[in-house]
């Protein structure tokens, strides 16, 4: 099976294979071609150029793209789509005053839906957990990482592994699996977190490990949640049952917990709403990918990750949606260009760099997604006729996808 995409006016993100992160200056550059075709066998790009250049291709597909922009599906590198239920009283009683940290307090919040969940059948979570996943691969996302976190047991956690295991096996978009069990302190151990971060250490991880249903290890460190020492803890058990750290840093305080991953080689770093110059330090001349989550500050009120301010320090970004009844209930990576775009002061080039390669790259999965690339997964995004790729964050809150091609195949 091969599909000819034709008389694209401007493919996007073509890069060689060697490029796996864009950082600082190089974030401003989206290599493209203009009047450009793109060639597809089966699930994989294998050609692509000016259509100057085009030699009687023939395929058993050809699709005139004629006005339409074609670039890399999205790589939503953090959500915890597998949830149950979902929190709108929550934001209603946060519009009548109420903080986030007010509700978790009075023990709503991460817990709250962990007690949906544990009430959930695994059968009626997967159903829930599936609708949503369909829904952002309509809006473009082609890979998708996605937490556990919601269950605080081990059988709930465990649960939701398997969801998202059938998740990956049922759906054509690239899945990852992360271990997030220190995401909140369940009730019966709020007197005890030692014993909680315990079990996570001596049956969550190894259980989780063994059963190869997680690919990373998640620690929610914030104050009221998980300090550095838990963080470091869980992240070295993590690290000795084969699972690579992406952790939760930096949402509401800093204190430290960038350097805590660094220090254990984290592939990312996410949310960082709050930065210390120390932070932005520590990151330099280390491989982890700092990830910003623009609708959960958009959602919350809370800081915007002062994009500018990492990025002018010639580190690397990527952006991705935090997918999540609580501080993000929106899966939508498109909203999440334009807003970095509008209110973080992104270039477009920037952000759709930081959605695409660097998401791959924050995700593990850089070498098979993230950007046109001989040989790279056919996970596409074409667009409506639209008059540039500016035009995608600046109408924001609008369509702007005409077809979404996974492994290939259209949607
Ligand atoms: O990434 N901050 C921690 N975890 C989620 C929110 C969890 C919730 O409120 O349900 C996040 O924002
Ligand atoms: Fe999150």
């Amino acid at each position: 099976m091969s599909l000819l995409i034709k008389n694209i006016k401007e493919l996007l993100q073509v890069r060689d294979s060697h490029i796996s992160v864009v950082k600082g200056k190089d974030m401003k550059i989206l290599p493209s071609i203009k009047n450009a075709y793109l060639l597809i066998d089966h699930d994989t790009i294998v050609d692509y150029g000016s259509m100057d250049d085009i030699q009687n291709l023939d395929a058993d597909q050809v699709i005139d793209a004629t006005g339409k922009m074609v670039l890399p599906t999205w790589c939503d590198s953090h959500t915890h789509i597998v949830y149950s239920g979902n929190r709108e009283q929550e934001f209603v009683d946060r519009i009548n005053g109420l903080s986030y940290e007010d509700i978790a307090n009075r023990g709503g919040g991460i817990l709250n839906s962990a007690e949906k969940l544990q009430n959930t059948s695994e059968e009626d979570l997967y159903q829930q957990s599936a609708k949503r996943l369909q829904k952002v691969i309509k809006l473009g996302t082609g890979a998708i990482e996605i937490k556990s976190g919601y269950g605080l047991t081990v059988d709930a956690e465990l649960k939701m592994l398997r969801v998202i295991k059938r998740l990956k096996k049922e759906f054509p978009l690239k899945v990852r699996a992360t271990l997030l069990a220190a995401h909140a302190i369940p009730k019966e151990y709020k007197n005890d977190k030692t014993a909680f971060v315990d079990l996570v250490i001596n049956k969550m991880i190894p259980e989780v490990a063994k059963e190869q249903l997680a690919n990373y290890i998640d620690v929610f460190c914030e104050k009221g949640y998980f300090d550095l020492e838990d963080t470091e803890r869980i992240l070295k058990a993590g690290k000795e049952h084969g699972l690579i750290p992406k952790i939760h840093v930096n949402q509401f305080n800093a204190f430290g917990g960038v350097g805590v991953g660094v220090k254990y080689e984290a592939l990312s770093v996410d949310h960082l709403e709050e930065m210390n110059i120390e932070d932005i330090d520590v990151l330099k001349n280390s491989a982890t990918m700092p990830v910003a989550l623009p609708s959960c500050s958009y959602f919350l009120s809370i800081p915007y990750t002062p994009a500018r301010q990492i990025i002018d320090a010639g580190l690397p970004l990527a952006l991705a949606t935090d997918y999540n009844p609580g501080s993000t209930p929106s899966g939508n990576m498109n909203f999440v260009i334009s807003t970095a775009c509008i209110k973080m002061k992104m270039t477009p080039e920037e952000a759709i760099n930081a959605a695409t390669i660097n998401g791959a790259y924050a995700m593990g999965i850089g070498t098979m997604y993230g950007s046109i690339t001989k040989g790279k997964k056919a996970n596409l995004i074409i667009t409506k006729e639209i008059p540039s790729y500016a035009f995608m964050p600046y109408a924001f809150g609008e369509n702007h996808i005409d077809n979404v091609i996974i492994n290939g195949q259209i949607i």
